[in-house]
């Protein structure tokens, strides 16, 4: 059991302590409720209940039937650095506890006002003892059940700088209830209870099939769309649900990792899981997979941060490669009999050339070369399917999205344009002048970008660039980024001048979210509206679009308005308002530009692109940074050719 045995133990300093990642954990009322509700868990406790008043601003109470605290170690409890979970730090190398540090207790008592009541087995009667701001207020003997109860009240009351930080009560409750929400995953035999304002939230009976879980927690669809597996050998246990491709979103939020009964957030483990998944799901996209990892103790550090969520595997490189094996057989095990076109054919990303590199040198390992039939298999189907594919892939094109934004200067752009003499005698590059004489073909951009000469027909590359003929070179223009700073512009200057209009849906749109976003999604509906979303909440995880702004493309898409808030909710670190509606406008930007795959045919659209764009503020960068456009010179395409 990864968990304590409920075995109490004597509570003790824990010796070398300095060896253990120090700092304050408790950021906010979510950071209380998971310290809480962990202690209870090691405790052994099979029912455990959260009471919350007002987004635990005013009250957290956790009400367990674990082993509970002898007595005479109440008031040590809430000293630093004491615990009965490990004696020295070299106890980490066996840890089946969540708790090690000996501290949450004590940074939980310096800032609240608390009470605890607690009683063992073997005692006739409980106590119940008060600490207000660190200082001992009253022991008491009691009577009372087996197990602990204990109400954190007026949290930060004496750090009103802390309190100030909060974010908004629905942000608070939407932390606490993705946390219980990960602990309810990783512990189904325990009967988990939130309640807030006396309002239940979550109720999860203890449960044999991990279904009713799964369930509870996301709805039918996913329960529907999960594929069981599991792996094992002598090093680790691997096991959970891998999610159809189907249920991929544009964030990672619903996600979850375990290892050895932890949540914790391991870029290492997302990309292997990223990495298994790549041909499956669209750019962009993430799976949805709940994923547990039983490794030993002494292979896995927790030990790197006070708030234990992030790790350090032994031997990472080499287990980055084992682990993404194994998920990539098992991905294609699940969904390699899936009907081609729901394929999406992708470019290589560097890391994942990286890892095939890994994995192509390891011929000899048989769990490489199943893994390899099954993909090579997976491809001939492609092939078979060739003309059904060529037709689909239109539709089945990746969306460009908003890749993460870079620094690139125009001259690196338009390198062209730099100290270059834009005289060039006929002996030097008599096509040059030939194109000059065509001056008046140019389309006009009031020199806000090189000469482009007007298009007979559109030159589309991979349903993506158009190719445009300038003087000394040829440009690529992406239409999706280009497209994108035109509406990204508009929408910004009629959302500051008159407000962005609505158009009301004739038939509204429901979707619905996990159980742990729903309080951010509600956060997010005040929002939405000012950008011409109406988004109400139809109570449980559902809710309803009502509008969406004229112009909007795809508006019978669902799956757009959430993920817009889940991408808007998963960035979280938004330190003003100002960037959240930034990045709603850019995301509502990106939704009403043209996508890649879709076919331009007239070279007048093309023309009226570039003359839109001209008239942009930035016309050389999309809304999130990336060149609209890019040049090539001839000169350098001629020494390629060795011409020159
Ligand atoms: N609900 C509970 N039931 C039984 N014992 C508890 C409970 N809560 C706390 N304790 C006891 O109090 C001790 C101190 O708890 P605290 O949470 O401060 O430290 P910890 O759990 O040992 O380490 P960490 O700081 O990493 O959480 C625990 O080691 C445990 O013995
Ligand atoms: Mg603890």
């Amino acid at each position: 059991m990864p968990n304590g045995t409920g075995e109490p133990k004597r509570i003790r300093f824990i010796r070398d302590h300095e060896k253990i990642a120090a700092g304050e954990v408790i950021e906010r009322p979510a950071s209380v409720v998971k310290e809480l509700v962990e202690n209870s868990i090691d405790a052994g406790a099979t029912e455990i209940t959260i009471i919350i008043k007002n987004y635990g601003k005013e009250l957290i109470q956790v009400i367990d039937n674990g082993c509970g605290i002898n007595p005479d170690d109440v008031e040590f409890a809430f000293a630093e650095h004491t615990s009965s979970k490990i004696e020295c730090a070299d106890d980490l190398n066996n840890l089946y506890t969540l708790g090690f540090r000996g501290e949450a207790l004590h940074s939980i008592s310096a800032i609240s006002k608390i009470e605890l009541i607690t009683k063992q087995n073997n005692s006739d009667m409980g106590l119940k003892f008060k600490i207000e701001g660190g200082e001992n207020v009253s022991a008491e003997h009691v009577g009372c059940l087996v197990g602990t109860n204990i109400k954190v009240k007026d949290l930060f009351y004496n750090t009103p700088v802390r309190y100030k930080f909060l974010k908004t009560d629905r942000v608070e409750m939407g932390h606490i209830t993705d946390i219980i929400t990960r602990l309810v995953l990783a512990y189904p035999k325990i009967h988990f209870k939130l309640v807030h304002n006396d309002i239940p939230i979550i109720n999860s009976p203890s449960t044999d099939r991990y279904q009713n879980v799964i369930f509870d927690l996301y709805g039918k669809k996913v329960v529907k769309n999960l594929i069981e597996f599991e792996y094992k050998d002598n090093e680790m246990k691997i096991w959970g649900y891998l999610g159809d491709p189907s249920l991929s979103r544009s964030t990672t939020l619903s996600s979850s990792l375990f290892v050895n009964g932890r949540y914790v957030v391991s870029p290492l483990v997302k990309n292997a899981m990223e990495t298994a998944y790549k041909g499956y799901i669209m750019v962009k996209k993430h799976p949805f997979y709940i994923l547990f990892l039983k490794l030993n103790p002494s292979t896995v550090d927790f030990n790197i941060h006070p708030t234990k969520k992030v790790i350090r595997f032994e031997n990472s490189t080499e287990f980055l490669k084992k682990l993404t094996r194994i998920l990539k057989i098992k991905v294609n095990e699940k969904f390699g009999k899936l009907k081609t076109e729901s394929r999406i054919k992708e470019p290589n990303s560097i890391s994942e050339y990286k890892i095939g590199k890994i994995l192509e040198s390891e011929d000899d390992n048989k769990l490489q070369k199943v893994a390899e039939r099954q993909k090579s298999s997976v491809e001939d189907t492609t092939n078979v399917d060739k003309h059904d594919m060529i037709v689909k892939s239109k539709k089945s094109k990746p969306e460009i999205g908003a890749p993460k934004a870079f620094d690139i200067k125009l001259d690196q752009i338009y390198p062209g344009l730099n100290g270059r003499s834009k005289t060039i005698s006929e002996k030097e590059n008599p096509s040059k002048l030939r194109n000059l004489a065509r001056q008046s073909n140019w389309i006009e951009t009031h020199d806000v970008f090189p000469k482009f000469r007007i298009p007979n027909q559109t030159s589309q590359l991979n349903q993506v660039y158009f190719v445009l003929e300038g003087i000394d070179g040829f440009y690529l223009l992406d239409m999706h980024a280009a497209h994108e700073r035109i509406n990204y512009e508009r929408v910004l200057r009629n959302f500051k001048d008159r407000g962005i209009k609505k158009q009301t849906l004739l038939i509204p749109i429901k979707f619905d979210v996990s159980v742990n976003e729903v309080e951010f999604v509600k956060e997010l509906c005040p929002k939405l509206s000012k950008f011409g979303f109406e988004v109400d909440s139809l109570g449980g995880s559902t809710f309803i679009i009502r509008t969406v702004p004229a112009n909007f493309k795809k508006s019978s898409d669902p799956t757009f308005i959430r993920d817009l808030c889940l991408e808007i909710i998963s960035k979280g670190k938004q330190t003003s308002i100002e960037e959240e509606y930034d990045s709603i406008l850019k995301l509502t930007a990106c939704r009403m530009s043209i996508k890649a795959g879709e076919e331009i045919d007239n070279p007048e659209t093309v023309i009226k692109l570039i003359q839109d764009l001209a008239k942009c503020k930035n016309p050389h960068h999309c809304c999130h940074g990336r060149p609209t456009m890019l040049y090539f010179d001839y000169k350098e395409i001629e020494k390629m050719f060795h011409r020159t």
